[in-house]
């Protein structure tokens, strides 16, 4: 049996970026191809033998809450016309896991976030998932971690990737101890100036930690943004001597909480299905500039 059996998936975030399409529907909500973003999330988890599935939302975010619970309209019309094939369809998001929601009531970062989880993980390990980063590729990326967790005793791990000196303020930046993969980090900021940047390895959304991290989320003082943030959690954990490892994940990563990330991904997952991969080509060579 997997030894990390639960996921926190964080989606309580304002959306800014993709306003106005943010203003009625959670980010986490807007479709990448036929299924909304943090669905991409729930199935990543799943495939890493993930069963539990908590999500933190912010109060007004109804939507996901009935995305992946039961009793919708459509689901009454498929039962009624005893379209099974319909209603399966209907109900592939519940069945995906058990999901517990959970509120966090005010933006306050994502430690507080993550707090909010805390009574439904019952001490265990588990897997933090940033929906807004969706990973496609062979091999899930949360099963990446959770293999480097087991292998490296149970030390929490973090996915990075290596990012440009631009986008080095937009990131959680680590400070590896070596040139390995994995490898024991001694250090980790948030959102650096690129100048005070410890490396060019950047934090992507995806976590697997041990439940000791709540010790430090409690004694968490407001950070970058004034946010109570999980990479000082993590830093202080592994400055008081605790192995926290990075581990640079197989797999190509789009930033959904941006258009032109959000474009990219629906144009590679589109491109990963086969019953639609013609079709879309075909559009995307009619857009292409042709030679004078
Ligand atoms: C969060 C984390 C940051 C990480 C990033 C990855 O920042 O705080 O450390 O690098 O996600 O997507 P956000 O993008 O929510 O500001």
């Amino acid at each position: 049996m997997a030894s990390v059996r639960r996921a926190v998936i964080l989606a309580a975030g304002l959306g800014t970026r993709m306003l106005p399409a943010t203003k009625s529907i959670p980010k986490e909500m807007l479709p990448v191809v036929d299924r909304p973003i943090i669905q991409y999330a729930v199935e990543e988890a799943v495939a890493a033998g993930i069963e539990h599935v908590v999500i933190v939302l912010s109060p007004d975010r109804a939507a996901i809450r009935e995305h992946f619970g039961g009793g919708s309209r459509i689901e009454g019309i498929a039962r009624e016309r005893g379209d099974d094939a319909l209603t399966a369809r209907v109900l592939a998001p519940e069945r995906l896991a058990t999901f517990t929601f959970v509120e966090q009531r005010e933006p306050l970062g994502t430690g507080h976030a993550v707090q909010q989880a805390q009574p439904y993980l019952e001490g265990e390990p588990f897997a933090l998932l940033f929906p807004d980063d969706i990973i496609l590729g062979p091999a899930p990326c949360t099963a990446q971690l959770a293999k480097v967790y087991e292998g490296c005793g149970a030390a929490s791990v973090i996915a990075v990737q290596q990012v440009s000196r631009e986008q080095i303020p937009q990131y959680g930046i680590v400070d590896p101890t070596g040139p390995g993969n994995p490898v024991r980090l001694r250090g980790i900021v948030e959102k650096p100036p690129a100048s005070e940047a410890p490396s060019d390895l950047g934090v992507v959304g995806r976590y697997v930690l041990g439940p000791s991290i709540f010790e430090q989320i409690e004694k968490l003082e407001p950070g970058a943004g004034g946010e109570l943030q999980l990479t000082d959690a993590l830093g202080v954990q592994i400055a008081a001597g605790e192995p926290v490892f990075a581990c640079r994940f197989e797999g190509r990563r789009y930033d959904a909480g941006r258009p032109a990330g959000a474009i990219a991904a629906a144009v590679a997952a589109a491109i990963d299905r086969e019953e639609i991969r013609a079709d879309l080509l075909a559009h995307l060579t009619a857009l292409m500039p042709t030679e004078q």
